[in-house]
């Protein structure tokens, strides 16, 4: 979604920076900017800094930065668009509706059209399930223990057994096949393209309906025998992407929660909410992805898990606590007892024994700890040393208070004595795993204070000095080994084409508007760049050490990877190989010294 340049200059002459932060954290002027207490994690000393000139935002200390839309995407929580248009509507401006692009206009007509048809498809799948030939599907709903009004709450449809029913249905109302072929309900033919047949075939259709009430996309479960694959989803379209979406979303609207439970399976979910408990969602069999914990962090500020206790669910679990804080929301883990999905768990045992899991549900570390301890044998000395020393560096990576309160399980687990896992976190070298994740992340209301890694940081550097000046950056895109592949930070990457194709046109870059536009997270490592370029007195030198500095590290990770290579090679020949290739790369690192 671009927005025209001059409504975007307006939209942020008239939120201007320091007076939307103000509102957010008490800000005083020193050295020509200003400085207040990071909104985004906890601290005594004000390392966040506002610069009125450039009307940008940076913390040095967990890196947070950009411009206010950037800022208001985290402090609010909302996506680009929607931060775009909560300050639009903070100054009173009416949103472009009428963008002057011919490509975007199309784009949205299109998109207006997939969402029309997706609508058609629900009624029409709707209307297949309650007639004749859906009674199949309604047979296989009451075998499951779903219910009428579950089904009209959650508008489960039938897709009939036939090659193009919804194609002609869809096409009477004036559908054109492509059209229907971008929304993913038709597909063309395999041997002869000018064929359409439907997506879907004699399945329960499960509509994946958007935050905003919008059906997106269908999940499809076949209802007889094993042909063909157990569910069958939508793929990406123009307005589908599932790592986007959490099915389900869109019947938390108007509800006063305070935590949802995510599942594995839209079954899961129908079932749950048929039992009354309507805060379940489902993450549509991806990876949880940080657009996800963003979607859900504007409803709750805790997520309850209860996969599947296979080692699939484990696994995915184990992943995604660290995404949902990373994302600043509280992450548990409800256990399943016996190897049921929640679905089958509900409806053998019911709600009350389902919220009696729920009560007992775990913390991450905790969940953590117990899934160490599954890895090992604890009957065996090795196996509680083993444990104990994976469990000990996760203890090392929590702050004080929290760490003591799983000093006692881990020694519980082990047998060892608690004086002595204490000693052992002590020394340990924090399992950082999860924080790894947390960088590259939203943050969200709490984020710890990232160091960024050296070649980052000459990277940054380097970006920084192309900032200063168009003359500046002409200059440095002369210095010998320069290139936008000098950037390992596919932002930092990016910005840099970006910057110097600006540069070479008419009137040059707007740094302000290049850095508004960046529609994703990935601001921070150009507003870090933007927030040194303050400081640089001779831009050239300084990117000469830079991009030095970058092609040694460069230079260095290859030796090193080769040279771990070349220790596990056994071929004398390979080996040989790969020494000289290490030689040669550490001549070349002599040359840049
Ligand atoms: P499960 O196999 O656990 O499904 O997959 P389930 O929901 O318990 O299904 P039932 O109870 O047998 O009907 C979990 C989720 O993974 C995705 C779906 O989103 C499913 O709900 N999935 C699974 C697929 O997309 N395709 C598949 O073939 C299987
Ligand atoms: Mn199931």
């Amino acid at each position: 979604m671009a927005f025209p340049d001059a409504w975007m200059n307006d939209l942020m002459s008239r939120n201007e920076i320091v007076s939307v932060i103000s509102e957010y954290t008490h800000l005083a002027p020193k050295g020509g900017r200003m400085w207040g207490l990071c909104p985004f994690h906890p601290e005594k000393q004000a390392s966040f800094s506002v610069s009125p000139d450039k009307q940008l935002f940076h913390c040095f200390s967990c890196k947070a930065g950009g411009s206010v839309i950037q800022f208001i995407m985290q402090a609010e929580k909302l996506t680009y668009v929607e931060a775009v248009r909560f300050l639009a509507q903070r100054a009173g401006m009416e949103m472009p509706e009428e963008v002057n692009d011919e490509k975007l206009r199309a784009e949205k007509a299109l998109r207006d059209r997939l969402y029309a048809a997706n609508l058609d498809a629900a009624r029409f799948f709707r209307e297949k399930l309650l007639a004749p030939e859906g009674l199949s599907c309604r047979q296989y709903l009451i075998r499951r223990g779903i219910d009428g009004s579950t089904a009209t709450r959650f508008g489960l449809g039938y897709s009939p057994n036939d090659w193009d029913a919804l194609y002609k249905h869809m096409s009477a109302l004036g559908y054109k096949r492509d059209e229907l072929i971008a929304a993913g309900l038709c597909v063309k033919g395999r041997q002869d393209e000018s064929k359409t047949f439907d997506f879907f075939h004699g399945r329960l259709m499960i509509p994946i309906i958007a935050a905003n009430g919008r059906v997106l996309a269908f999940g499809g479960r076949v209802i007889e025998g094993d042909d063909g694959a157990k569910y069958m989803n939508t793929g990406d379209t123009l307005i589908y992407n599932k790592r986007h979406n959490v099915f389900a979303i869109n019947m938390m609207k108007g509800k006063k929660l305070d935590e949802l439970i995510m599942v594995e399976g839209y079954m899961d979910v129908i079932s749950l909410h048929q039992y009354g408990v309507d805060n379940a969602v489902a993450s549509l069999g991806t990876a949880l992805t940080k657009e996800q914990v963003r979607l859900m962090s504007r409803f709750v500020k805790r997520v309850l898990y209860a996969y599947d206790g296979d080692a699939a669910g484990q696994t995915a679990m184990l992943k995604g606590v660290d995404v949902l804080s990373a994302g600043g929301v509280e992450p548990r883990v409800i256990v399943i007892p016996g190897g049921d999905d929640p679905d089958e768990f509900i409806r053998k045992y019911g709600r009350d024994a389902f919220m009696k899991l729920r009560d007992s549900s775990i913390t991450a570390v905790q969940f953590k700890l117990e899934s160490m301890a599954k890895a090992v044998d604890l009957n065996t000395a090795d196996g509680r040393q083993a444990f104990a020393q994976n469990a000990c560096r996760l203890l090392a990576s929590l702050e004080p208070v929290e760490r003591e309160r799983y000093v006692r399980l881990v020694s519980e687990k082990s047998g060892i004595r608690l004086d002595t896992i204490r000693e052992q976190v002590g020394v340990a070298k924090p399992d950082r795993s999860g924080e790894q994740d947390a960088r590259s992340l939203n943050p969200g209301t709490y984020r710890r204070p990232v160091s960024t890694e050296k070649r980052v940081r000459s990277e940054i550097m380097l970006l920084a000095c192309m900032m200063v000046s168009r003359s500046d950056c002409a200059a440095i895109e002369q210095l010998e080994g320069f290139g936008d592949e000098l950037f390992s930070d596919p932002a930092l990457a990016d910005f840099s084409r970006k910057l110097r194709s600006a540069n070479s046109k008419g009137k040059g870059a707007d740094l302000k508007l290049m850095i508004a536009s960046i529609e994703d997270d990935e601001a921070e490592s150009v507003s870090s760049a933007a927030a040194a370029a303050a400081d640089i007195e001779d831009p050239v030198e300084t990117a000469r050490d830079c991009i030095l500095a970058v092609r040694r590290e460069k230079y260095e990770a290859e030796v090193r990877d080769i040279s771990a290579r070349a220790g596990e090679e056994t071929d004398p020949a390979k080996r040989a190989e790969l020494i000289k290739k290490q030689m040669e790369l550490l001549m070349k690192l002599r040359s840049l010294r």
